[in-house]
């Protein structure tokens, strides 16, 4: 049985990976790491968890000797909307915390996941239909760190034979843990909004598309990636998948046919704005189809259901 060792478990996608790996691999064989701890969390308590700063990498590589780690999923990193804000900080904390995954994973002999983005895409690549290799040329610094993470990643994979994976993940909507500090996590609070208030404001403007998926696929897909036949992995930093694309209007239609009295209005934040019209409207996963299988279950009405239903529950006890 494979040890995984992941850090910024407690974030939106670490807080409900580490679990599900848990169920999959055993609890002491998923070591949970954050710059942070919880004792409320799941993460914490339920199997082995140790604090780490990523940008530590003596300490990365101990946590890893200590726990014989065959693998690292590598979350900790800043969004794009908080990199914007601070670029400086967002290079340092994404570039070197992956330079000390990595090095972890060549030292050990393991594989390592990361995800890169939407964001590595810019005003210059095409926005639909936008294939898996194709122009990268963003103008955010959070998509600098992901082109440069990617390009890294298969540096590390071609000169030390290290097994690095990854996926350019679309936003990602889940009801347990909320995202911070990203240009997509409207989608997320728009549906938070609908179930506390009945209404929104959304910073993003109407008519804006850009890729989605909903959590449950996007945990299916790391896990599939990381378990895929190597032989048939033709890419590897890293491959588009999406299972949805949608603007504002889009989600709040699909909100308002569940509940009729939800409303909509738009206080547009200029900064997210450019970012999201940096990004395409919709990508084209069809080479992460074909080399390991992806096949997204949620589209944005069944997406939708699930979330008003799961929200429901969870904010009015
Ligand atoms: N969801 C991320 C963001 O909005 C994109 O990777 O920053």
């Amino acid at each position: 049985m494979k040890t995984i060792l992941v850090t910024g478990a407690l974030g939106q996608i670490g807080s409900e990976l580490v679990v599900k790996l848990r169920d999959l691999y055993g609890d002491r064989h998923v070591v949970g790491t954050d710059v942070r701890s919880d004792p409320n969390s799941p993460v914490v308590s339920g199997g082995p968890f140790e604090t780490l700063d990523v940008t530590d990498g003596e300490r990365f590589l101990e946590l890893g000797k200590k726990y014989q780690v065959d693998a690292v999923i590598h979350l900790a990193a800043v969004l794009s909307a908080t990199a914007e804000a601070k670029p400086q900080f967002a290079w340092h904390l994404n570039m070197t915390g992956l330079v000390n995954g990595l090095e972890t994973a060549r030292q050990l002999e393991g594989q390592l996941f990361t995800p890169s983005s939407i964001a590595a895409f810019g005003p210059s690549t095409p926005k639909d239909g936008t294939p898996q290799d194709t122009i990268q040329r963003p103008n955010t610094i959070y998509g600098v760190t992901k082109v440069a993470g990617e390009l890294l990643c298969d540096y590390y994979h071609q000169r030390f034979g290290v097994d690095t994976r990854g996926v350019r993940f679309p936003g990602l909507i889940s009801y347990v843990t909320p995202p911070g500090g990203g240009t997509t996590d409207y989608a997320v609070d728009i549906y938070y909004q609908a179930v506390k208030e009945k209404k929104y404001t959304s910073y993003i403007a109407a008519g804006t598309k850009m890729d989605m998926m909903y959590m449950p696929d996007a945990l299916d897909a790391i896990v599939q990636l990381m378990e895929a036949d190597p032989a048939r992995l033709v890419h590897r930093n890293a491959f588009n998948i999406a299972a949805m694309s949608f603007a504002p209007e889009d989600v709040a239609a699909a909100i308002k046919a569940r509940i009729p009295e939800f409303e909509l209005t738009y206080d547009v934040d200029p900064v997210r704005q450019r970012i999201a019209e940096s990004w395409p409207n919709s990508i084209d996963s069809s080479c992460a189809v074909e080399e390991w299988g992806f096949r997204p279950r949620f589209d944005l009405e069944s997406m939708t259901e699930d979330m008003l239903q799961k929200l429901a529950g969870r904010l009015v006890r």
